[in-house]
C-alpha cells in the first residue's frame, strides 16, 4: 500500500536539518499550498487572456499611431478652457455607463480632440469595454465594401457590429459632405445606439446648430440628454508652437 501523505511528511520532516523550518507540517497544508499555486496559475492565465482580447480590442479600435500614447496625464493645459476640457473628459469616463448621451468635441483641428477621446477611449478599453474611434469618411468606406457581391461581411452584420460598441467615438463629423445615403447611415447607427442606450462620442468643427442640421433634432436631443458639450476654441497646437508639436 502506498504510504499516506501523512507519512511522507512525516518521514520528510524527520530528515529535515533541525534549522530549516518546514514549508509544510502536515497534507493539509500542503494541499493548501497546492491549491494556492494552482490559483496563482490560473490567474496568470486569465491574465494573459485579458491581455490577448485587449490587443484584439486595440488592433480594431482605430486608434492611430499619432494618439496611441495620448493620455489624460500628458494633455498640457495652458488655459482654464483646456483645463475645462480635461476635466470634462475625465468627468465623462468616470460616469460612463450611466447614460447613453454622448460627448461632443467641437472645435479646430489640432486642438486636442481626438487626444482628450483617446485618453477615454483607452481607459475604457482597460475595463475590457469595446471602443472604435473612426472618422465618418472611413466607416462610409467600411459600409461601401460590404456592397461588394463576394464581401463576406454584409451590411447588416457591420451595422450590428458597430451598433454594439460601449463607445463609438465619431471623427470628423461634417468634415466630408456625404451622399443622402450616407447620412442616413450615420443617422441610423446613431439612432439605433441610442436606442440600445449606448453612447457615441462625436468629434466635429461644426456648432451645435450645424449638427442639428446634419444629424436631425431628435438625435442630438438624445445626444445632450447625460451627455456633455466640450468646445475647444484655442488654435492648433501645431500653429502655436510654429509648425512643431
Ligand atoms: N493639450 C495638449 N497636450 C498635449 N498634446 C496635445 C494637446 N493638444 C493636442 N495635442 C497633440 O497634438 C496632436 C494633434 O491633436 P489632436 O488631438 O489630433 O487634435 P484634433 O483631434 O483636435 O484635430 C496630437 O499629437 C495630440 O496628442
Ligand atoms: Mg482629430
Amino acid at each position: 500500500m502506498m504510504a499516506s501523505s501523512n507519512e511522507i511528511m512525516a518521514r520528510l520532516m524527520a530528515l529535515k536539518p533541525s534549522h530549516v523550518q518546514p514549508r509544510f507540517r502536515n497534507a493539509a497544508e500542503l494541499m493548501e499550498f497546492h491549491s494556492a499555486e494552482a490559483m496563482k496559475n490560473s490567474q496568470l492565465v486569465t491574465d494573459r487572456n485579458r491581455q490577448a482580447r485587449m490587443e484584439k480590442i486595440i488592433g480594431r479600435s482605430g486608434i492611430q499611431p499619432l494618439h496611441r500614447e495620448c493620455s489624460f496625464t500628458n494633455y498640457a493645459v495652458e488655459t482654464p478652457e483646456q483645463q475645462a476640457a480635461l476635466d470634462a473628459a475625465k468627468q465623462y469616463l468616470q460616469a460612463f455607463g450611466q447614460t447613453y448621451g454622448g460627448f461632443i468635441f467641437s472645435g479646430n483641428t489640432g486642438t486636442g480632440k481626438n487626444h482628450l477621446a483617446t485618453a477615454i477611449a483607452r481607459n475604457l478599453m482597460k475595463r475590457g469595454k469595446s471602443v472604435m474611434i473612426v472618422t465618418v469618411g472611413e466607416l462610409f468606406e467600411k459600409f461601401r465594401r460590404t456592397y461588394a457581391k463576394d464581401s463576406p461581411v454584409k451590411e447588416a452584420d457591420l451595422m450590428r457590429d458597430v451598433c454594439k460598441l460601449d463607445l463609438l467615438v465619431l471623427d470628423e463629423i461634417g468634415v466630408q459632405k456625404g451622399s443622402e445615403h450616407e447620412i442616413n447611415l450615420l443617422t441610423q447607427i446613431i439612432d439605433r445606439r441610442q436606442l440600445q442606450l449606448k453612447p457615441t462620442g462625436m468629434l466635429t468643427n461644426k456648432t451645435y446648430s450645424e449638427l442639428v442640421e446634419l444629424l436631425g433634432e431628435r438625435i442630438m436631443d438624445r445626444q445632450s440628454n447625460g451627455g456633455v458639450w466640450v468646445s475647444f476654441p484655442w488654435q492648433s497646437r501645431r500653429a502655436l508652437k510654429g509648425g512643431r508639436i
